[in-house]
């Protein structure tokens, strides 16, 4: 099978730094999931491993070869773009037939696998219909088949659910991610949606600027960030964030944040190590949140209700304190209502602090 390798790898456009030093190993079957911003160099990565942009510096390697300057139709890979395109003029099953007939295959055989892939992706009742003919997520499953369809070593999608409205586009993510399996077949993902990538992904790689913050499974990334960038990046709503200066008080240790003090003794050797500065930011998901009307142990800041968000299923509690606004989600009823006052606490298990200055995770 299949390994994808990326050594320092760096590609300019003029002056403009498109990807900066990545190095990067997707494993055999692996789904990896390039994470980014808009213009954070995701597309860019791709095309260099698909062989149709060559790097300014470092190698790709597959399986251990080196291939940074074999063509793209010798590397045995399948790209499927944001803009996937269909031939309008071509049935459905001649669009999916495509590459076979490029490569001369017998008829017979070509008709087993055209019918074989139809049936994997669900599209059997299609093959003899045009593709404006087609609804968005049936055109993206043919463009998907087309791809797959020659057993590629190893696939690569660009933003492909991105046309997709939204109650699709979570069923394809789920149908992707089992077809993905089910071949076995190697794949790079790319996508700027947070929820796509944790669902889909076995690691993400997120980037930014062009470089390489974290790599690690959706749960590593999710409760281990390694900076300000990536916690924030990940997860919806996104984590709340408080600066706030270390002090000492005897023996206590403090973040304090005008509005309120947090005890965090219990880190105190950690911070002390590893702070550049006494300046640091308080970082902690809203599932983490505790809010009461009453002041019980462990909570420690007095807020304003600002507004409810009920979703359903859960609420998502936005709270003043002084001038932060930090949201709180809870799946129980929520009897509160604008304005009332309230005590917050946060979960310690679940705290994280930042340096300020070099926005690295200290905890
Ligand atoms: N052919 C090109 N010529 C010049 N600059 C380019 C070219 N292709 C990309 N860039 C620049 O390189 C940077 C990375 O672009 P890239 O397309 O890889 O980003 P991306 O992460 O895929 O973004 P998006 O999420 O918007 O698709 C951007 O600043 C972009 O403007
Ligand atoms: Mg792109």
């Amino acid at each position: 099978m299949v390994k994808i390798h990326l050594e320092h790898v760096t590609k300019l456009f003029g002056k403009v730094v498109a990807v900066d030093d990545v190095t990067l190993t997707i494993n055999e079957k692996e789904f990896m999931v390039l994470l980014g911003p808009s213009g954070c160099g995701k597309t860019t990565t791709l095309r260099i491993i698909a062989g149709l942009e060559e790097p300014t510096e470092g190698e790709v390697y597959i399986d251990d070869e080196p291939v940074t300057y074999l063509p793209p139709k010798d590397r045995d890979i399948a790209m499927v773009f944001q803009n996937y395109a269909l031939y309008p003029h071509m049935k459905v099953y001649d669009n999916i037939a495509f590459p076979l007939r490029l490569r001369k295959y017998p008829k017979e055989e070509i008709d087993k696998m055209v019918k074989e892939v139809a049936e994997m992706l669900r599209i059997e009742e299609l093959l003899d219909r045009m593709p404006k003919q087609l609804s968005g997520g049936e055109q993206q499953r043919v463009a998907l088949a087309r791809a797959l369809i020659r057993r590629p070593k190893a696939f690569l999608l660009d933003e492909p659910l991105s046309n997709l409205d939204a109650k699709l586009r979570v069923m394809m993510r789920a149908e992707l991610k089992r077809l993905q399996k089910e071949l076995g077949v190697t794949t790079v993902y790319v996508t700027h949606d947070q929820a796509e990538a944790m669902t889909m992904a076995d690691r993400i790689a997120i980037m930014k600027d062009g470089k390489i913050q974290q790599v690690g499974s959706p749960a590593d990334v999710f409760n281990k960030p390694v900076n300000l960038f990536v916690a924030g990046f990940i997860g919806s709503p996104p984590m709340n964030f408080i600066e706030c200066t270390a002090t000492e008080k005897g023996d206590q240790f403090l973040l304090d944040a005008g509005e309120f003090q947090l005890d965090v003794t219990c880190f105190k050797d950690i911070i002390k190590k590893n702070a550049t500065s006494s300046e640091l930011v308080l970082g902690i998901r809203p599932d983490n949140v505790m809010v009461d009307r009453e002041r019980k142990e462990g909570l420690v800041a007095k807020a304003t209700v600002y507004v409810i968000e009920p979703l359903g299923s859960e609420t998502i509690i936005d709270l003043a304190i002084g001038d932060n606004i930090i949201k709180a989600r809870t799946l129980e009823v929520v009897d509160l209502k604008m304005g009332d006052e309230v005590w917050v606490g946060f979960d310690m298990e679940r705290l994280h602090i930042f340096d300020k200055k070099t926005e690295k995770a200290i905890i």
